[in-house]
């Protein structure tokens, strides 16, 4: 029986080719461990560069941790066919040269994590055509670049967790036509429009703990066919028209716990197909007016929310967002101002009691009496509802 020769450093490796016939024993490297033909490790091993010529072509299983390769060049791996799994954890990785990963068409799970990488460059995963998921956390990644991903068509899931991402670009994620799973880290701050773009059957995405100004115009363009799409514990500042504006077949939009300081307008038509949209939790700092809703779907909910109870509760009450039933709105929200009814329910509070607007007011009047024309009333008016206006503002800072 022969014990494997100089490289048998290790008991496992005794074990293995104790076990192995030796025709069967290939080379392995130095710094490596190879259980089996399929399956190497070569842990803390102080490799600088990938040993691809040592290296059993038939590995599929191939654990690269803690060793030193700053850069991840391009076709570091050319060759390795039957590789399924890969990890690069540990590494001191700053860059990925575009196509690094090319030649590996049965690559599954490839973890890059526990690394300084900063940016994810175009191109960097281009040609893993048989890829399932992408582990990425705990990384310092700042910056996911336009086309970071394109060529990863095959892609399920892509985890992002724990990095400091602040911006998501335009066309970020293309290129991902099957992914079912995108985990993103807390703390973005802006997102592109049409970052998202090109997903197609989206199964879950799920943003959180932003810090946004707004929701502009196109974020969520091009998204199509969305089974679970959530924004929640989010400041989301102004959401503009358009933010949804060409999203597409989506079984379930949730708003979750977000605070928002305006909604310019919120515009879901029936071509759009949102099946269930949740709105819930969310503290709004102004009541948007009821002519820049239009919310055409099959299912809404709206609980929980903090809506200043203000002269405009009336045409919140009367829009889109209560949908007919007020009983059921004013016994499921909640009032974030003026301060003396922050926190209760609506219907704790005589809704009745809190005069109109003046400015409904003089519309309802003017509409009523078009003839008339006393624009010293006009004035008087306008000037009440600058006050009003005012002391809500004040509210708003104080709180
Ligand atoms: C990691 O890489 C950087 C830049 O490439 C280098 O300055 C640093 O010394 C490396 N650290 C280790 C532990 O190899
Ligand atoms: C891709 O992976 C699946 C599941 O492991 C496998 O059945 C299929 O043969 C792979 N495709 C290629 C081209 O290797
Ligand atoms: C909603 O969007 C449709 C289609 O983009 C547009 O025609 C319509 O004017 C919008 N309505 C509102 C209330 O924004
Ligand atoms: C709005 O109310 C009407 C009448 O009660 C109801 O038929 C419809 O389903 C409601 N719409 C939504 C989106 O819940
Ligand atoms: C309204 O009154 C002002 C001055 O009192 C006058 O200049 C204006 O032409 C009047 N407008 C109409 C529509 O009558």
């Amino acid at each position: 029986m022969h014990m494997g020769g100089v490289l048998a450093t290790s008991c496992w490796f005794l074990l293995i080719s104790v076990a192995t016939p030796t025709t069967l024993l290939p080379t392995c490297p130095l710094e490596c461990l190879c259980l089996s033909q399929t399956q190497v490790l070569c842990n803390s091993g102080g490799l600088t560069e990938v040993p691809l010529k040592l290296l059993p072509p038939t590995v599929e299983h191939l654990s690269l941790t803690r060793n030193n390769f700053p850069t991840i060049k391009s076709d570091s791996f050319a060759g390795l066919r039957h590789l399924k799994k890969l990890s690069l954890d540990g590494n001191n990785i700053s860059l990925i040269k575009p196509f690094a990963f090319r030649g590996l068409p049965k690559l599954r799970d490839l973890s890059i994590q526990h690394t300084p990488l900063e940016t994810v460059s175009p191109f960097a995963f281009a040609g893993l055509q048989n890829i399932s998921t992408i582990y990425l956390s705990y990384n310092k990644i700042k910056k996911v670049e336009s086309y970071a991903f394109a060529g990863t068509v095959s892609l399920k899931q892509l985890v992002l967790a724990h990095n400091p991402i602040s911006k998501l670009e335009t066309n970020a994620f293309t290129g991902m036509t099957e992914i079912d799973k995108i985990v993103l880290p807390s703390g973005i701050r802006t997102i592109e429009p049409d970052c998202f773009n090109g997903l197609d059957y989206l199964g879950h995405l799920q943003l959180a703990f932003m810090d946004l100004r707004g929701l502009k115009r196109g974020i969520f363009r091009g998204l199509t066919n969305v089974n679970y799409l959530s924004i929640q514990e989010s400041d989301l500042g102004n959401i503009e028209g358009d933010a949804f504006d060409e999203m597409a077949f989506v079984k379930s939009l949730n708003i979750l716990n977000n605070k928002i300081d305006s909604i310019q307008w919120l515009n879901f038509t029936w071509e759009q197909h949102v099946v269930h949209l949740r709105f819930q939790g969310n503290h709004i700092l102004e009541i948007p007016r009821s002519e820049t809703l239009l919310i055409e779907v099959e299912k809404l909910t709206v609980i929980q929310n903090h809506f200043p109870c203000d002269c405009h509760i009336h045409s919140l009450l009367d829009g889109p967002l209560a949908n007919g039933s007020m009983i059921n709105f004013i016994s499921k929200n909640y009032c974030i101002s003026p301060l003396e009814v922050n926190g209760m329910p609506m219907n704790n509070i005589d809704i009745d009691s809190i005069g109109r607007c003046q400015e409904e007011v003089t519309r309802g009047n003017l509409e009523a009496s078009k003839d008339t024309n006393n624009s010293a009333e006009r004035l008087t008016s306008f000037c009440s509802y600058l006050n009003l206006m005012l002391y809500f503002l004040k509210l708003l800072r104080i709180t």
